[in-house]
């Protein structure tokens, strides 16, 4: 395995739509996959997509914190991929289909569909391992579902809520070169992370 090199915002493949991948089993995959989760680990993310390693395919990957806030309560502790694991509830953090729980382990998904859930929407402080020391907060779905295939070609699919819902449309977003500034409609809540977690909760009672 190897930690792999990371694409910071203003690196075209950012901006591409991806892929399909044809052969979730081949071993060029699956040593990709390997190595995507290293390097999300290594980086302290909780997500990573393909486009952020410089690969332009339909595959991301994430780990939930086993503890973690479903209502992002400020940018320090409710980030996304470049955040550090926080004080938390595990039962908020989302809902996977059949088990009731937001997944513990890493999870990868290819070639996915990720469809709001309900016509609800929140805003969450966000981070991405592309826009390092940012955070700012950006709408998303509330709710959302999603499908896709592992390594094995094995069926993947959830429905999820709080930090597990915002991952997965962080991460979906990867892969049609959606960033997350690209979703935002109040600059006033992006900055750098130390600023913003001293300062944004009074940004945000007024957002
Ligand atoms: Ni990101």
């Amino acid at each position: 395995m190897a930690i792999l090199k990371i694409a910071r915002m203003g690196h075209p493949v950012l901006l591409q739509r991806c892929l399909p991948v044809d052969d979730p089993g081949h071993p060029d995959i699956r040593r990709l996959v390997a190595d995507m989760i290293e390097t999300m680990e290594d980086a302290g993310g909780i997500g990573l997509a393909a486009p952020q390693v410089h690969v332009a395919l339909r595959l991301f990957v994430f780990r939930l914190p086993a503890a973690r806030m479903a209502r992002p309560d400020g940018p320090g502790t409710a980030g996304q991929e470049g955040d550090p694991p926080g004080e938390a509830d595990p039962a908020a953090a989302g809902v996977g289909v059949g088990t009731g729980a937001a997944p513990a382990g890493p999870v990868v998904l290819i070639n996915p569909v990720v469809e709001a859930a309900d016509e609800a929407t929140v805003l969450g402080w966000e981070g991405c391992l592309s826009i390092p020391g940012l955070r700012a907060a950006v709408p998303r779905h509330a709710r959302v579902r999603y499908r896709g295939v592992d390594c094995d070609g094995r069926a993947v699919e959830a429905e999820a809520t709080g930090l597990h819902a915002v991952v997965v449309q962080h991460e979906n977003d990867h892969l049609d070169g959606m960033l997350y500034p690209m979703r935002m409609t109040d600059f006033r809540l992006l900055g750098f992370q130390e600023e913003m977690t001293r300062f944004a909760p009074v940004l945000a009672g007024e957002a």
